[in-house]
């Protein structure tokens, strides 16, 4: 089974709507034409529409980095699905370590965010991942294991197959300290075995799984290299466009070789 590679950089809490706007003109240049992978840019709610704009001739695809899960109501500073999806989003990340960790997203509200994104018609990036005490506690799979549990709990098995997890250990997210490829790849393959206990071997082959924390041009190729690793979300890298765009083209060329992915990165790397 070959899934089809995704790239996301993820802004965070950074650019205001004029300089997302030069940000994305630049990655739009740098990137030229993408084939055989996806990629998707997150800004911050006040730069989706003008990151949508400038995304517009491109085939890059816009996200959102956060959403409610209810279709409208009383919630001060919260943002809808429909409100998002009215920009053209067509992703949305959830769970993102930060939000559970600052605004107190629990698992369940994970699973309410993942499920109301199929209902309206945009894929989830669910992100999970291990603290370094968790890790060090030999507890990253029971970790794991929980925020899958719960967190895929809503989710109608009809639309799992094009759901997407992104593995993000907690101590490797803006440290610039990255897991391993092995130990990407160990939790990696963890996380799929669980998705196939939990739907089919089908599903689970099908599900793509992205690695993030620390990403850069430097140690993209040989994580990408690993079986069960389908992509990336970056962070602090996907903020400079030939950065972010040299790590997408490592991916494209990579996976144009068609050849087994350990077999990748041995004169290549
Ligand atoms: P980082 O962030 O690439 O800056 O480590 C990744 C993320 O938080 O998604």
């Amino acid at each position: 089974m070959k899934r089809r590679p995704i790239v996301a950089g993820n802004w965070k809490m950074h650019k205001t709507n004029l300089e997302a706007r030069k940000l994305t003109q630049a990655i739009v240049k740098a990137l030229g034409k993408v084939r055989g992978v996806d990629v998707v840019i997150a800004p911050a709610f006040t730069a989706l529409e003008t990151v949508g704009k400038g995304l517009e001739k491109s085939s890059v695809s816009l996200a959102a980095q956060n959403c409610h899960w209810d279709p409208q109501g009383a919630y001060t500073g919260e943002v809808s699905l429909s409100m998002i999806k009215a920009l053209g989003a067509e992703y949305v990340i959830v769970g993102h370590s930060e939000r559970r960790k600052y605004f107190a997203d629990t698992d369940e509200i994970v699973a309410k965010k993942a499920e109301a994104a199929f209902r309206n018609s945009l894929t989830p990036i669910v992100c999970i991942g291990e603290t370094l005490e968790e890790r060090d506690a030999d507890q990253t799979s029971a970790v794991v294991e929980r925020q899958l549990q719960i967190g895929l709990g809503l989710i109608p098995a009809e639309s799992a197959a094009s759901l997407i997890i992104a593995y993000e250990p907690v101590w490797a997210i803006g440290t610039g300290r990255n897991a391993t490829p092995a130990q990407a790849q160990e939790v990696h393959a963890f996380i799929r075995k669980y998705l196939e206990k939990k739907w089919s071997k089908e599903t689970a082959e099908n599900i793509r799984i992205q690695y993030g924390g620390s990403v850069k041009v430097e140690n993209a190729r040989q994580l990408f290299s690993q079986r069960d690793v389908d992509g990336f979300l970056i962070g602090g890298a996907s903020l400079d466009a030939v950065g972010f765009s040299t790590i997408v083209k490592d991916v494209m060329q990579l996976a144009r070789q068609n050849k087994p992915k350990e077999s990748l990165c041995t004169s290549s790397c």
